[in-house]
């Protein structure tokens, strides 16, 4: 019987030990958590809860369970070099190691690595190291974005029109960012849409899942402050209603070259998922960057829509074998719908912020599939924490279907919630539609 090993505690793991557990050839699954997530222990074998920085821990529960490889979820363990540690155990992993995962941690890695390789997708970009050129460089940019270099939690990007208004003031940030992290990243603000192409790779062999679109405003209508993201979406097609077959292959031609490339520059085979966050611009498709790890909430919408069993894909990963694989998806819509107490993203002397840490009652969902994230199991019942709290998906032909499913779902979940009952509707995906035309045929935002 095989034995595996996810790391991790949030939604997307969640749905990645649903897909573990659904495997034909009938695996354990033991599972290590930052937190204890009661959806995710409760399809385990066993479980451990710890810091992912603890390798030596996550060793110890690897040996006593007779792990044969593990699935890392989030970017932190990555990071922390879980998939080096546990390689020098014997123990392969579907995930990349400390140095692959630069691909997310490092978005100066990335950067120079696509322009070193000459791989197209690249916006105008400097990396400075100290104050020298940097006034003028960013007198160049019609407008500007700013980014530090490493692991920031999604929020250290910072983008001219919705973090600061000119450049005067983009300067300043520039500035702050060298003092606190030695170097800073400057590049051309995009304008267009943004899908999420998430790809399984072998080092090789490269593999698109149906592309997604995340909704990472707290508010409806693309409104508030950014969040982990609050929903996402998927069409029967494998396309989105603005996106073309020729964007599709761009964004996996553009991933091809990364992983080739990432193999030249440090003689190791890239083995997990590559998920690239791209933007179709009335250039073309542009990288906005990638993500060592599937997206949360994009695994939502893609792994229940797996037709090849994920023990087999995982083991192609780790092998080397993904060519001989064919990796299926059902033709079907997707909405995935963010459940989050009241008070997320909300600043802390807001009334609505004390939400956090209610409690919350799941009625009858029905066809849904529900996710759990930031939730904890007590004896008196389900209470949420500090951040999204459980990941709602409607699967069905069309959008309009998937997304009523979630909606219905989610009038079933009471406490102090909230969530965007716009992602996935008809008005929201008429304005990306009308906002890709308008991009596309240059007559501007
Ligand atoms: N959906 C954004 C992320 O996973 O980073």
């Amino acid at each position: 019987m095989i034995r595996i090993l996810l790391i991790g505690n949030g939604a997307r793991e969640h749905v990645l030990a649903e897909a573990v557990v659904n495997s034909r050839h009938r695996p354990r699954l033991f599972s290590y958590m930052k937190a204890n997530n009661p959806g995710i222990a409760g399809l385990s074998a066993g479980s451990a809860v710890g810091p992912y920085g603890d390798l030596e821990g996550i060793g110890r529960f690897c040996r006593d369970k007779g792990i044969d490889f593990a699935v890392i979820g989030p970017e932190d363990p990555l990071n922390s070099g879980v998939v080096d540690y546990l390689g020098t155990l014997g123990i392969p992993s579907m995930g990349p190691t400390k140095s692959l995962a630069r691909l997310e941690t490092s978005k100066t890695f990335t950067r120079n690595l696509l322009e070193k390789y000459g791989i197209p997708g690249n916006p105008r970009f400097r990396v400075f190291r100290a104050d020298e050129g940097l006034e003028s460089f960013i007198g160049e940019l019609d407008e500007v974005v700013v980014k530090p270099d490493g692991l920031t939690g999604g929020k250290g990007v910072l983008v001219q029109g919705d973090h600061f208004r000119d450049r005067g003031e983009a300067l300043d940030l520039c500035r702050a960012v060298l003092k606190e992290h030695g170097s800073v990243i400057v590049e051309e603000k995009l304008e267009g849409e943004e899908f999420s192409l998430q790809c399984l790779c072998d080092g090789k062999t490269v593999v698109a899942t149906p592309p997604v679109q995340d909704h990472k405003r707290r508010f409806v209508g693309d409104r508030g402050p950014n969040t982990g993201g609050m929903g996402s979406y998927s069409a029967e097609d494998h396309l989105l209603p603005f996106l073309k077959k020729e964007d599709v292959d761009a964004g996996l031609r553009i991933t091809e070259a990364v992983a080739d490339a990432l193999h030249r520059e440090t003689g190791e085979y890239y083995k997990g998922v590559m998920y690239g966050g791209f933007i179709i611009t009335r250039n073309g498709v542009r990288l906005l960057e990638y993500n060592a790890r599937f997206g949360d909430p994009e695994a939502m919408n893609i792994l229940p829509l797996l037709k090849t069993d994920f023990v087999d894909v995982c083991r192609a990963v780790i092998d080397g074998t993904l060519h001989l694989l064919d990796v299926a998806f059902e033709a079907e819509a997707t909405v995935c719908k963010y459940v989050v107490p009241r008070g997320y993203g909300l600043p802390a002397d807001h009334p609505d912020a004390r939400s956090t840490a209610a409690k919350i009652e799941v009625g009858d969902v029905k066809g849904a599939r529900l996710y759990y994230s930031s939730v904890d199991q007590r004896s008196d019942g389900l209470y949420m924490s500090t951040s999204r709290a459980i990941g709602v998906v409607g699967i069905a032909g069309t959008l309009e279907k998937a997304e009523r499913i979630a909606e219905e779902a989610i009038s079933a979940i009471r406490g102090p919630v909230d969530h965007r009952p716009d992602i996935g509707t008809k008005p929201l995906l008429e304005r990306r539609i009308r906002h890709m035309e308008k991009i596309r045929s240059g007559s501007g935002a």
